[in-house]
């Protein structure tokens, strides 16, 4: 059933229909052309910010061939028409067990027309506690590794396959991946990001819908309702594992080269990386 709009909703989703079709005519003509601010008032939800004043991410290359219908990202379910609608579902969630023991929900956050979108396991302690997600130890390492690609947190997005943290940070249980995919087809669906960046074993396994090892995962693309899925290490991994940095870097200059964004010709940062 269609819901009636608040005309602020009204508003919000003409804006958002005009910067789609400045966005489509941008893709289609004019790579250099950059689409005008939307006017104040109609900016998209604060939890989702946009790139940072100054920045320009490099222009969208043509899309690719139309997925067939079966494999296409599912269309957000009716009442779910933005990222905030989303959000609220998953706040008041009780789909699966992991509801009764969460804080906060943490649907994810970011730019809502982000090129690259970044999809981890599951809200650690400190999510969950601030309802943000990669906001601990791995998110910081996160961060840097999104800096190190040429890019800002701010003009991403960054989600996770639970969007309620599982106790003791235990692994995600099949079930509770199964109910809460539903939110992040929506989140991808909306987006239409160019490329997901699946963070570690339990993101690849419950986008893919494969049991591989994620050594065989790696370091390619695979197709996820039309948008390519590049599967690397999860932050959590690497902190653990600093050896494995170096391929994991191989890993993000693939999806670098992927988005036209220029690697730098040296390891960007030693601390990250470690020593080449
Ligand atoms: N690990 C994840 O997979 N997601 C987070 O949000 C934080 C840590």
């Amino acid at each position: 059933m269609t819901r009636a709009r608040h005309p602020a909703g009204q508003v919000a989703d003409l804006a958002r229909q005009v910067r789609e079709h400045l966005g489509r005519v941008r893709e289609s003509r004019w790579p250099g052309f950059d689409a005008p601010k939307p006017a104040a008032g109609t900016e998209p939800a604060p939890s989702h910010p946009s790139p940072p004043p100054g920045r320009r991410a490099a222009p969208r290359p043509a899309p690719p061939a139309a997925a067939p219908a079966a494999a296409r990202p599912a269309a957000a379910p009716p009442g779910w028409d933005s990222l905030d609608d989303i959000a609220a579902a998953a706040a008041t969630c009780t789909k699966c067990p992991l509801h009764a023991t969460r804080t906060r929900a943490v649907p994810g956050e970011g730019n809502p027309r982000a090129r690259l979108m970044f999809v981890g396991e599951a809200p650690g302690a400190d999510e969950d506690a601030q309802g943000r997600p990669f906001v601990g130890a791995a998110g910081k390492l996160l961060d840097r590794m999104i800096v190190a690609m040429g890019l800002a947190r701010e003009e991403v997005f960054i989600a996770n396959v639970l969007k309620c943290r599982p106790p003791g940070n235990r692994d995600p249980q099949p079930p509770e991946a199964a109910a809460c995919l539903p939110y992040l087809r929506a989140q991808i669906a909306l987006i239409r990001p160019e490329v997901i960046c699946a963070l570690g074993r339990h993101a690849a396994h419950a986008l893919l819908g494969t049991q591989e090892a994620l050594g065989r995962l790696r370091a390619r693309f695979h197709d996820f309702g039309g948008t390519p899925l590049l599967v690397t290490y999860h932050p959590s991994y690497l902190l653990r594992t600093p050896a494995d940095k170096t391929k994991a870097w191989k890993d993000l200059q693939i999806v670098m080269k992927r988005l036209g964004l220029s690697a730098p010709v040296q390891n960007p940062d030693p601390d990250v990386w470690g020593p080449r």
